[in-house]
């Protein structure tokens, strides 16, 4: 089937709103996704027809809610190729998922143990270990990145000789330049020295088709909202020999087999690491949500926002003063493009844009350290979805170019 993008359109409401007499051109996918209507409805049938608090209760609604979230759990199991559904974690967002894991299986590290990470990653990719690090004698290493925005196998392997690394925490695809990572050399590599591997799926899992089984990861985190999904719902895979040895994170309802006055014996998996009153109507939004991803023709969604962003870059490249941040090589890039315009500063553009109904974004993306190293406090970034056009893209730069023009004055 063609790859319609009207007709995918039609199926985000959001995509018709006005702001003042302007179309929404919405470009900031890479933040959050708009939603199609089957996963709002989705939403809207659990509140209607089925919700109870899953797991809890024995009455017929109850049975019904906990039917929908395990069969969410399963559409996620299938959508990473996981082997057993409960190596899927249900979490807030990719943030709390990474959490988990820096907390639990941080819990089973010695002092002297090593974390790397790359310089590239996400401030959720990087907060907690360095929380994990404070006091437990746990040290941080960071892995460099390549001239053109990729993690440097080289200088990784160096540092995984060394024995220390108990865990290499790496993002799979750049939420600011756009670029896939080596993830199977890292893997392979990090398995090789006695590591773990924690992939941060986020911008991902919207992009690409996972398969973790054959990446091989041992852990892997993303955000619902981001795969058009809705927000309060994230998800953690993790191998369940690695997940079975580690200590709940968050304890309370769900989470326990017993409890006693002496103490608790956890529940088995996954409801081990599914503390309290789980979300499960966003749960049945990500289940509609990976369908939709999936009857998409994920093949296609690629060419398509693959044309998007060449048409981008090559238009962005003639701008006077616009430097593209990482590789401008169109095949090298997925998602997005950042960039900076000599003497404007980011939020001044954005703003002036937005008020057009263009929405980009500006600021550090969370990812400081990797500006420190572009030698920039902020840089703009354009991100495409499945649902972007050409005719966004051109109105986008005209609407750039008259920014540029009125701030430049
Ligand atoms: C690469 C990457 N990692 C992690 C996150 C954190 O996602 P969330 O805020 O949904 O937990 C983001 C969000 O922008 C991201 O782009």
């Amino acid at each position: 089937m063609a790859y319609d993008v009207p007709s995918i359109r039609r199926q985000f409401p959001i995509l018709g709103k006005k702001v003042g007499k302007n179309t929404l051109c919405y470009l900031d996918s890479a933040a959050t996704s708009q939603k199609p209507q089957c996963v709002i409805d989705a939403v809207m049938d659990f509140y209607a027809n089925k919700n109870a608090n899953v797991n809890r209760g024995v009455h017929a609604l109850s049975e019904e809610a906990t039917i929908a979230h395990d069969a969410a759990r399963e559409t996620v199991r299938a959508f990473l190729g996981a082997k057993h559904a409960y190596e899927i974690i249900f979490t807030k967002n990719a943030t709390e998922a990474i959490n988990l894991v820096a907390r639990s299986f941080g819990d089973t590290l010695k002092s002297g143990d090593r974390i790397a990470l790359s310089i590239l990653e996400h401030h959720s990719n990087i907060v907690p270990w360095m929380q994990l690090s404070e006091g437990e004698g746990i040290g941080l290493d960071w892995l460099p990145m390549t001239d053109d925005g990729y993690i440097d196998v080289t200088a990784t392997e160096i540092i995984l000789k060394k024995g220390k690394t108990k865990l290499v925490a790496v993002s799979g695809l750049s939420n600011v330049l756009g670029t896939l990572q080596p993830l199977e050399k890292i893997i392979e590599m990090a398995h090789k020295h006695g590591a773990v591997v924690l992939v941060d799926a986020s911008q991902l899992a919207a992009h690409e088709t996972i398969d973790v089984q054959k990446l091989d990861c041992d852990f892997l985190a993303f955000s619902g909202h981001k795969t058009y999904a809705p927000t309060g719902i994230g998800v953690l895979f993790g191998k369940a020999e690695l997940l079975k040895k580690m200590p709940p994170f968050l304890g309370g309802g769900d989470m326990i087999q017993t409890v006693t006055t002496h103490g608790f014996t956890p529940a088995e998996l996954p409801r081990k690491f599914e503390a309290g009153t789980v979300a499960a109507a966003d749960a049945a939004g990500l289940r509609a949500a990976l369908n939709w991803m999936t009857e998409l023709d994920m093949k296609a969604m690629q060419k398509h926002e693959a044309s998007l962003l060449t048409h981008a870059l090559t238009a962005l490249q003639k701008i006077e003063g616009l430097r593209i941040l990482g590789t401008t090589n169109p095949k090298k890039r997925i998602g997005c493009i950042s960039f900076v315009i000599h003497g404007i500063h980011p939020h001044d553009l954005t703003d002036m844009m937005g008020a057009e109904g263009v929405c980009l974004r500006a600021g550090h993306h969370c990812t400081q350290p990797l500006h420190k190293l572009l030698d920039i406090p902020a840089s703009t970034r354009l991100s495409v979805a499945a649902y972007n056009t050409v005719e966004e893209i051109d109105r986008c730069i005209s609407s750039l170019q008259k920014a540029i023009f009125l701030l430049q004055k």
